[in-house]
C-alpha cells in the first residue's frame, strides 16, 4: 500500500485563487517550548521554511526578556535571516522598546497585540485593553513613518478562559481601533481554538458591517478542538486570503494556559492543494523540515499530514 504524498485537486469556485500563508511557526510555535532552542537551530528553521517557499514567516518577538524566556534572543537571530532578501520577516512588537530594539536592525514588518478581553490583556500585556491601545498607538504611528507595514493582532475574538463567549460586537471595536490607528492588516486569533465556522462568518460579517475590508483581515486558528480547517474554510468561503499557520502545528501562548498548537501549515497546504488554491509552497520540503525540528525538539509534530507523509503512526 502507497500512501498519497498529494490530494488530488477538485477546484472549488468560490474560494481565493491563492493564499498567503503568515508562517507563525518561529514565533507562536517557539514561544512556547519549554525547553530552550538554540539560535542557531531556529535560524535553520527559518531558513528551510522559506526554502519551502514560504513567503511572510514570522521570525520572533521584541518583548520583555523575562515575559517570553523563548525569544530573548531576537537580538541574534534577526541579523543572521538577512540573506533572505525575499522573505517578509515580521515581528512582534508591544511597545516603543520593542520598536526601537527592531528598527534598530532594520525590521520593516511589524505586529502589535490587542486583546478582545480584558483577563488577557491583563495576563498577557500587564495592561487593560484601553492601556494597551494607549501603549500601541505611538508604536504603529512611529513605525509608520519608517515606512513599516503593521499587523493588528486580535485574541480571545471567539472565547476567552477566564470570560467565556465573547460578544461579536465586543470584538469589533476593538478590531475598529487598531485599523483606526492605522494597523495595515489585521489578524483575528482564536488563542484557544473554541471558534466554530458559523461563529467565524458572524464575526466577518460584523466587521464588514462595521467598515473593515475583508481583504485587511486575516484569520489565525488554534487547533485545541480541531476546529482550525473547518474555519479556515469558512474564512476562505467569506473572501479571506491571508491564513496563519504553523510548520508542523507547533505552538499555544505563554499567557493563556488553554491555548494548544496552531493550524498546522502542512495540514492547511494540503487542503488548499486539494481545493487548487496556490500557496506556492512545497508540501515535501516543509514536511521535511517539521519532522527535523520535531527531531531537535524531541517529540513528534502533532500535525496529522505531517504523520501521515512521515509514515508515522497517528
Ligand atoms: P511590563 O512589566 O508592564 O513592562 O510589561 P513596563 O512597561 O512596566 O516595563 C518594565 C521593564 O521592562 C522596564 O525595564 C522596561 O524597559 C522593560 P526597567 O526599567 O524595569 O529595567 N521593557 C522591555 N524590555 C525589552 N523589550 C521590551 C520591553 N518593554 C518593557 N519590549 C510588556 C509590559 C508589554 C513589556 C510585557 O507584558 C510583555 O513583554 N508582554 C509580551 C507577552 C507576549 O509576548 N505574549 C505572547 C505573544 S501574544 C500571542 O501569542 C497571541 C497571538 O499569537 C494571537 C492569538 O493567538 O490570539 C499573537
Ligand atoms: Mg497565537
Amino acid at each position: 500500500m502507497t500512501t498519497p504524498s498529494l490530494p488530488m485537486v477538485v477546484r472549488a469556485e468560490n474560494l481565493p485563487a491563492q493564499v498567503r500563508i503568515h508562517e507563525v511557526g518561529p514565533r507562536d510555535g517557539l514561544q512556547n517550548e519549554k525547553s530552550l532552542v538554540p539560535t542557531e537551530v531556529k535560524a535553520e528553521f527559518i531558513h528551510r521554511l522559506a526554502e519551502a517557499g514560504l513567503t511572510t514567516i514570522e521570525a520572533t518577538s521584541f518583548v520583555h526578556p523575562k515575559w517570553v524566556p523563548q525569544l530573548a534572543d531576537a537580538e541574534t537571530l534577526f541579523p543572521a535571516l538577512q540573506d533572505l532578501e525575499n522573505t517578509d520577516l515580521p515581528v512582534l512588537v508591544p511597545n516603543e522598546r520593542g520598536l526601537t530594539r527592531a528598527l534598530a536592525l532594520g525590521a520593516s514588518r511589524m505586529a502589535v497585540f490587542a486583546s478582545a478581553t480584558e483577563s488577557f490583556a491583563k495576563a498577557n500585556l500587564n495592561r487593560t485593553v484601553a492601556e494597551s491601545l494607549d501603549m500601541f498607538d505611538p508604536v504603529v504611528t512611529r513605525a509608520k513613518e519608517h515606512g513599516a507595514h503593521i499587523r493588528g493582532y486580535l485574541s480571545m475574538c471567539f472565547g476567552d478562559p477566564w470570560e467565556g463567549a465573547v460578544p461579536v460586537p465586543q470584538v469589533v471595536s476593538t478590531a475598529k481601533a487598531l485599523i483606526d490607528m492605522g494597523c495595515d492588516e489585521l489578524s483575528l486569533g482564536d488563542t484557544i481554538g473554541v471558534a466554530t465556522p458559523a461563529h467565524v462568518t458572524a464575526l466577518l460579517t460584523a466587521l464588514n458591517e462595521a467598515g473593515v475590508g475583508t481583504h485587511r483581515i486575516g484569520v489565525h486558528f488554534h487547533d485545541t478542538y480541531g476546529q482550525a480547517l473547518s474555519n479556515t474554510l469558512a474564512a476562505l468561503q467569506h473572501g479571506v486570503s491571508t491564513v496563519d499557520a504553523s510548520a508542523g502545528g507547533l505552538g499555544g501562548c505563554p499567557y493563556a494556559k488553554s491555548a494548544t498548537g496552531n493550524l498546522a501549515t502542512e495540514d492547511l497546504v494540503w487542503m488548499l492543494r486539494g481545493l487548487g488554491v496556490e500557496t506556492g509552497v512545497d508540501l515535501g520540503r516543509l514536511t521535511a523540515t517539521s519532522a527535523w525540528m520535531a527531531e531537535q525538539l524531541g517529540r513528534p509534530s502533532p500535525s496529522r499530514t505531517v504523520r501521515a507523509l512521515t509514515h508515522q503512526e497517528q
